[in-house]
Formats: structure tokens, C-alpha cells, sequence
């Protein structure tokens, strides 16, 4: 977490609009360990005039840009609310750094957080490298792309200090029970079948989510301008394998026989696009910043499924309305 870094001593300004999947009590311990340092603000990153008047009230001199509708099966569902946020809401940020810092970009920088489904899919061999083509599938994945072209003009045209972060896929705690790893936890506690689209056989790249972020602040902290830094667990599971391990790790933490949630295993619908493999190479990252992977799976999804059993009353939160309606609408029509 950055507000407890010895290195920065700086303020946090936290925009966020709270849809579905955010939960203002997820920071509920550092808003009161830092209230003097973190500050909480309610908005769109799709409206100007707010944007503005937030560089207008602080003296921003750093925007780490993670706001992102980011769930795939979401974008197939509804695709506008991506192109939305995504797109429009990048242009909205970036032109209000651009605005607000008029020209005087010492000091000052707009870091993009992106993933790596924007390279698109891997066969068998080969990883994503950051000149490897865009060839993005799904509408998340164009809308990212689309942002981190954005992103990149406004660095080449205007000059604007930009970093740019791709990364695989994260797990880890506070995630919203939509993603793979979560689903899966949660649907175990509910003694529930396990939605596996296909034949399980498309690979993922995964890291722990604060890996994550300590490659985020070393891009922030050292990163070369106009530069992107490829992030990945080098950790590529099958989804079928990955989902039979979390049935044995959730197993032994509720004390039960190793192979007690296997049998919910349940094959659905595949999702359309599919992307096969993802497979980041973060050599560069990892020779120029000297960024390396904390943890390995193993004590990662441990320490994931004892966060996710530990606090029911977070889960029980977020599980609004709207989740329902999700959950209900994606694994029924499957
Ligand atoms: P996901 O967590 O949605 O991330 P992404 O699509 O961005 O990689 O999915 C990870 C993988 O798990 C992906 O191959 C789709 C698959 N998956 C399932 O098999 N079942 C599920 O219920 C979900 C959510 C994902």
C-alpha cells in the first residue's frame, strides 16, 4: 500500500464512482490510519468539469489511472458502458492533466494502468512482449487498447509524462466475485456447482494482487517516459488445473477430504472470443527496475481463500441487488 510507504510522504486523492464493483468500506482501515493523508472523492472520470475542479483543489502532480470497467464477460453483455469509462473516461483524465498542468510537466505524471489482454491470444508457444501487435478480441479488450492509444498520442503529441503498465491477470483479496478465483471460492462456501467455461483449457498468467501494485509504484518511482513496462506472474495455469488446486486449498482450510469440492466441478458454455493463452514476459521490468514477484501461487491462493472465508461480512456487502442479477443472468444462460 503506498500510504505506508517510507518513500512517499505525499497525499492520496481517491476518485472513484462506486459502481457495482466498488466498496468504499474496502478502505475503511486507511482512511482512518491516514486522515490526514487520503482523501475520498465520489465521481466520474467521464465528467470534465469535476476532473477539473479536483486538479483545480489539489495541487496534483502525479495520476496513477486505474479506473476501468474490466470484467470480459461484462463487455460481451453491454458493451457501451466500457467504450463509456474505458475510452471516454481515459480522454476526460488525460486532457485534464494536460489542462491543468499547462506545459509545465516538470515533476508531473499521468501513469495508465492497462492489461495485457490488449495483445490478444496466445497459441501453445510464445509470450507477450510490449511491442507485440494490439490485436485485442473482446470489447474490454478494445476498449483498452483504444485507451492506451490515448494514452500514448498525448505523450507524443503534447508532450504529456506518461508510464503505462500491462499486466496479467491478478488475484488476491477485495477482488469482486465476478473474476475467476473469487467465483470460485464463493461458490464453494455456497456448496455450489463450479462454472468452468469450455474445456478448461485456456491458460492464465497470475499474479498477486500487491505484486501488482509494487510494479505499479517502480514504474511511477523509475519508469523511462513514454515507456511501457510489461507485468506478469511468469505462473501460466490451465484454468482446470488452477480450479482443481483451489478445490484443495479451500478443502484443507475448511477441513475436509482433499478431494470434497471436485465433484462440483461442472463444465459450461464456453465464453465467445475465448482468448486461449496469455503469457507476459516482464524481462524488461524486471533487468531496468529491478521489480521481482514477491510470492509464490501456492502462499498467494492460501492466503487468498483465508481472506475470502475470513471475511464473510465483506462478501455478504457487495452482495447487492445488482450481483445477484449478475450471477443469476451469466451462469443461468450458460
Ligand atoms: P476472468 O477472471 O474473467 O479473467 P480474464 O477473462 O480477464 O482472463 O477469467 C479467467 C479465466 O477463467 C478465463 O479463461 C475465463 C475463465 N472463467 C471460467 O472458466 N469460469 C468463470 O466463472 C469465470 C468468471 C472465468
Amino acid at each position: 500500500m503506498l500510504l505506508n510507504k517510507p518513500d512517499f510522504t505525499g497525499r492520496v486523492i481517491n476518485l472513484d464512482k462506486l459502481t457495482y464493483a466498488g466498496n468504499a468500506s474496502s478502505l475503511d482501515d486507511v482512511a482512518a490510519q491516514f486522515s490526514d493523508r487520503y482523501i475520498f472523492k465520489q465521481g466520474d472520470i467521464c465528467d470534465a468539469d469535476f476532473v477539473a475542479s479536483l486538479f483545480g483543489e489539489y495541487e496534483i502532480d502525479s495520476v496513477c489511472h486505474l479506473a476501468a470497467e474490466s470484467h470480459v464477460d461484462r463487455s460481451i453483455e453491454g458493451p457501451e458502458a466500457f467504450i463509456k469509462t474505458n475510452v471516454n473516461g481515459t480522454f476526460t483524465l488525460l486532457d485534464a492533466a494536460r489542462k491543468a498542468w499547462a506545459g509545465d510537466f516538470d515533476n508531473k505524471l499521468f501513469h495508465h494502468v492497462s492489461t495485457d489482454e490488449v495483445y490478444g491470444s496466445l497459441g501453445e508457444t510464445g509470450y507477450f512482449f510490449e511491442n507485440t501487435s494490439y490485436d485485442p478480441r473482446s470489447p474490454y479488450s478494445a476498449s483498452k487498447a483504444s485507451s492506451d492509444h490515448l494514452v500514448m498520442a498525448y505523450f507524443h503529441t503534447y508532450g504529456l509524462p506518461v508510464t503505462m503498465t500491462n499486466c496479467s491477470n491478478n488475484y488476491g483479496p477485495f477482488q469482486f466475485p465476478e473474476k475467476l478465483i473469487p467465483v470460485m471460492i464463493e461458490k464453494m462456501v455456497e456448496e455450489q456447482p463450479l462454472p468452468v467455461y469450455g474445456d478448461g483449457k485456456n491458460i492464465r498468467d497470475w499474479l498477486f494482487v500487491e505484486d501488482h501494485n509494487t510494479a505499479v509504484w517502480a514504474v511511477m518511482q523509475k519508469g523511462r517516459l513514454g515507456e511501457t513496462y510489461n507485468i506478469g506472474g511468469e505462473n501460466e495455469w490451465e484454468n482446470i488445473r488452477l480450479v482443481n488446486t483451489l478445490c484443495e486449498v479451500v478443502a484443507s482450510e475448511k477441513g475436509k477430504d482433499r478431494e470434497y469440492y471436485k465433484k462440483l466441478i461442472s463444465h459450461v458454455k464456453d465464453r465467445p472470443g475465448h482468448d486461449q493463452r496469455y503469457a507476459i514476459n516482464c524481462d524488461k521490468l524486471k533487468s531496468e527496475l529491478g521489480w521481482k514477484q514477491s510470492l509464490d501461487f501456492g502462499e498467494g491462493l492460501k492466503k487468498t481463500v483465508c481472506w475470502y472465508l475470513e471475511n464473510r461480512e465483506w462478501i455478504e456487502n457487495i452482495q447487492s441487488g445488482e450481483y445477484r442479477n449478475w450471477m443469476e443472468k451469466n451462469y443461468k444462460e450458460r
